[in-house]
């Protein structure tokens, strides 16, 4: 959840470790360090809160040196304060640590025990002492990491430099990602490739339980008992604009309006614009590796997944926070459009619950990410179970994308606002297309009825920029949301999901207590909330269950709640009973979700920036969730 990025090479280790972190904010923002050397000594600074407090710490500062490590955090163990920031420094090791080590009070009474002086309440402090102490032993900093590895349990990545060894730089992964990026006589590494992408194209992913050893201009890899590795190096084709604002005031603003874009790359590969069908592109069920799907032969890649969707007898659904709602419409649409039973679980609940899996079970996890921890500990269950994995992941390569059997992709291009936004659209697409997919395969489903949903996924990416086309309708509504209370969104069918989505945007961006509810379920208890201080924001586009969610919204109205509602079109009837009416094109059920949704996003949005919050990295959250 915290972001490393570290550098040795020619250029000033400052610039670069300060630029990498910023592009890392997103995975951790409560304190933030770097350790740099400086005439043959390192120097610390760090700060508590954002990185802009650091960075005015390190104006005017100098270095005259080419190795750094710096670190953004995401508190676990020990509050957000400088003392508790990394780099950690003990006797000229310093270190920077992303994940928890799980026996670090034992470690810690062991350390108190033999006289070390701990300055902070962290666990990764402590790493940084069993380094020191074995480092006193063997002289070298890859044989210290080495020695100090099999003391640790946990699930963690570290990055270590040494003074005494001006030239080295040593990273291990167990669990939160860390990728080596390769430079012309240059090295970096860091949590996550946008932190590098605008110095190098060229990056080694490690593994779980792999060490990198930086020498000078060169790197090699070994596991973690000290045995060389080979790694494949993968070259990006992102370039660096990719994950710049480009003129919007937030990158979760940037990130609502690319989503037609990014629903129409997601759907691109999988879809033949002239037959109006779907064909899943590259899924790699064959057991080929991430890095090689698109060398594929794409018809022969296809009557496999076709063979699996074939014998599938249930689909469980396994993801954490947006993705997890992205799964809730994915059951509405497998089961619906495919006629094969779908189970939903947020991830964190799968993997302890013993789920009982039986055979033919395809597993499909939801991550933009491919990092979150109990989406990763889901698939490897999963795994574990006999089940068939595939993997919907925006961030190729990414650990889930790597272990998954078989690769669909969001194909969103880098999000870095928290909030998920475009790689939910974009998962909606991708979902749409794997309904078809296993509707077709399985002969549940007519070649009209596909062309017909083709027809209503093409339309989509021009539909949602029509409905950005209304933000300022959006922002006035925001406008007028402020005073209340509470908000209760709701919907039915595949709106349910959407209502649950909304109020999780509110909540995570305004800092405002909402719930999502099925409409259905209203009178089962959130009537007794609602008066005149309640919002009441209604997802009712003209569809299947529209009837009774009017119903439902007559209730609410008659008991005082004030009514926002998104339906389709110009509908008098909603118009007359909502404070604010959001009328959305006429799309098919399908892909409803994927238009409904942009409103609610756009509300919350200025919500909260009218109340002055920091929409791109909200309190306390983070991105990549890394740690259960
Ligand atoms: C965090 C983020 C959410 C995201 C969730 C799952 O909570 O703040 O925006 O939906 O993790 O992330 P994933 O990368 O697995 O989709």
């Amino acid at each position: 959840m915290c972001g490393i990025v570290g550098y040795l090479g020619y250029q000033n280790p400052k610039d670069i470790i300060v630029s990498g972190l910023k592009k890392l904010e997103y995975r951790g923002y409560d304190s933030a360090g770097v350790a740099i050397l400086d005439q043959g000594k390192t120097k610390r600074i760090r700060a508590q809160g954002k990185l802009k407090e650091l960075e005015d710490k390190l104006q005017g500062e100098t270095f005259d040196g080419h190795l750094g490590i710096g670190h953004t955090r995401w508190a676990t163990h020990g509050k957000p304060s400088e003392r508790n920031a990394h780099p950690h420094q003990v006797r000229g090791i310093n270190l920077v640590h992303n994940g928890i080590i799980e026996n670090y009070l034992e470690i810690r009474e062991e350390l108190l025990t033999e006289g070390a002086v701990i300055t902070s309440d962290t666990d990764s402090e402590l790493v940084a002492h069993l380094i020191a102490n074995e480092i006193e032993v063997t002289q070298d900093l890859f044989k210290a990491v080495e020695r100090t590895l099999s003391k640790l349990r946990g699930a963690f990545s570290i990055l270590v430099m040494w003074e005494n060894q001006p030239d080295h730089l040593v990273a291990f992964k167990d669990g939160p990602p860390l990728v080596v990026g390769l430079g012309k006589n240059e090295m970096f590494v860091a949590s996550d490739v946008q932190a590098l992408i605008q110095y190098t194209k060229r990056f080694v992913y490690l593994e779980d339980r792999e060490i990198a050893y930086i020498k000078g201009t060169e790197v090699s890899f070994f596991s973690a008992n000290g045995f060389p590795i080979h790694k494949k190096e993968v070259e990006l084709n992102w370039n660096p604009e990719m994950v710049e604002k480009q003129g919007f005031a937030h990158y979760m603003l940037k990130e609502v309006y690319e989503q037609p874009r990014a629903v129409a790359s997601a759907i691109e590969p999988h879809i033949n614009p002239d037959t109006f069908s779907v064909s899943l592109k590259n899924i790699g069920f064959g057991g080929q590796s991430v890095q090689k799907l698109e060398e594929l032969n794409t018809a022969e890649d296809w009557l496999k997944t076709q063979e699996v969707f074939k014998k599938i007898e249930r689909v469980f659904i396994v993801a954490c926070g947006t993705s997890f709602y992205a799964g809730t419409i994915g059951k509405y649409l497998i089961e619906q459009l495919a006629r094969v039973p779908v189970e939903v679980d947020i991830a964190s609940e799968f993997r302890y619950r013993k789920p009982v899996v039986p055979p033919n079970t395809l597993v499909v996890t939801i991550s933009q990410s491919g990092e979150t921890a109990d989406t990763l500990a889901a698939i490897r269950l999963a795994k574990e179970l006999g089940a068939t994995t595939l993997s919907i992941c925006n961030v190729r390569n990414s650990t889930i994308d790597r272990e998954a059997q078989g690769h669909l992709y969001m194909n969103s291009g880098p999000e870095i606002g928290v909030a998920s936004t475009k790689a939910f659209t974009s998962t909606l697409a991708v979902i749409n297309c794997l309904s078809i997919a296993i509707a077709r395969t399985r002969e549940v489903m007519s070649i009209e009825t596909e062309k017909e949903l083709v027809t209503a996924l093409l339309a989509v990416p021009s539909q949602m920029e029509g409905v950005l086309a209304f933000d300022k309708y959006f922002e006035e509504a925001a406008a007028g949301l402020k005073l209340f209370r509470g908000f209760l969104y709701m919907g039915r069918g595949i709106s349910y999901p959407i209502a649950m989505e909304g109020a999780l945007k509110l909540k995570e961006l305004a800092y405002m207590h909402a719930e999502g509810y099925a409409a259905g379920e209203m009178k089962h208890g959130p009537l007794a909330l609602i008066d005149e201080r309640m919002a009441i924001v209604m997802v009712a586009p003209t569809d299947q269950w529209y009837d009774k969610t009017i119903s439902n919204l007559e209730e609410a109205r008659a008991r005082g709640g004030k009514i926002i509602s998104i339906g389709t079109g110009e509908n008098e009837k909603l118009r007359s009973i909502s404070e604010y009416y959001l009328a959305m094109p006429k799309t098919h059920w399908t892909v409803s979700a994927i238009i409904s949704v942009i409103p609610l996003q756009l509300m919350s949005y200025h919500l909260a920036c009218s109340l002055g919050y920091d929409v791109d990295q909200p309190r306390n959250l983070a991105k990549s969730v890394t740690v259960e």
